[in-house]
């Protein structure tokens, strides 16, 4: 069964990402594939009030803001880093960026009521605890005509890294994440309409330590409570890295399976 006490606490999640600020972007890109797919999905909802969860560097709300029907977007994000980056980085009078947690928006966020026409949210929601919190916020957020789209990541992401430590101890090196039929039960809960699309995203890597320093750039490295305590030990690592070789392609490259769930998911309508 899946126990969601395995997953991250928040203020690691915040100062990682506060981190991993500067080099986000150069790291990004399957994080750009995902939030490119989520605004095409979405675009024609791209209009009125906007709420951008786990913001980030600000890149979809930036594209958000750019759209003539957007009035406003709100970038919300738990890491003052990247909130001070992304408003260093985008001039559009039409963005305000705000600090605050998704999984507390209802209590934290209280002038965010009822005011959104959208909130999006990409990669941002595999980071949290409680997501029914989270999807309890969105809905508290959200116009009673408004919807939500998310992108998250499911448990099939990063197996070949998942399976290459395995051969190496018995420690989790991977972060964790939410099964698609939880994720759905959680979302069922809270919206009337519900439907998630389920991909794979493959990359190719030429080194393992490749991947590995993209991670941490991206302030995604594991924050699992069950990681391994103090340093990986280097013959651990190297056990970890000759098992990942074995299933280097003919290509020459290293496989990286990311699963991602994409969202969308409308209000229920109030009594
Ligand atoms: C992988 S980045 C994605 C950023 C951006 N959406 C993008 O697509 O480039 C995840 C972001 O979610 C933020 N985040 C993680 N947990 C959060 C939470 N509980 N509340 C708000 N933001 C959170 C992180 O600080 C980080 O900026």
């Amino acid at each position: 069964m899946y126990t969601s006490n395995l997953l991250p606490d928040a203020h690691q999640v915040a100062q990682a990402f506060s981190h991993a600020a500067a080099t986000y972007d150069q790291a990004a890109g399957l994080q750009r594939i995902v939030a490119d797919q989520l605004l095409a999905k979405s675009s024609q909802y791209h209009k009125g009030r906007v709420l951008d969860i786990g913001s980030g560097t600000g890149y979809a709300s930036a594209q958000l803001a750019g759209s003539s029907l957007v009035d406003s977007v709100t970038g919300l994000d738990i890491a003052e880093g990247m909130l001070t980056y992304a408003k260093a980085k985008h001039s559009n009078p039409k963005l305000n960026w705000q600090l605050g947690d998704a999984q507390r928006l209802a209590e934290d966020c209280t002038d965010l009521a009822g005011r959104y026409d959208l909130v999006i949210s990409s990669l941002a929601i595999q980071w949290c605890h409680d997501l029914s919190a989270v999807f309890s916020g969105v809905a508290h957020c959200l116009a009673e005509s408004g919807v939500f789209y998310c992108a998250t990541l499911g448990p099939n992401t990063l197996h070949q890294l998942k399976w290459a430590w395995a051969q190496a101890d018995g420690y989790q090196h991977v972060n964790e994440f939410v099964p698609l039929e939880v994720l759905r039960s959680k979302l069922q809960s809270r919206f009337l309409e519900v439907e998630v699309v389920r991909e794979n995203i493959d990359l190719k890597y030429t080194s393992v330590q490749q991947l590995t320093k993209d991670l941490k750039q991206l302030g995604a490295s594991n924050h699992n409570r069950q990681a391994a305590k103090g340093l990986t030990g280097i013959g651990r690592v190297r056990k970890m890295v000759q098992a990942y070789e074995t299933l280097r392609t003919e290509g020459g490259q290293l496989p990286v399976t990311y699963e991602v769930y994409y969202v969308k998911a409308k209000i229920k309508a109030k009594p």
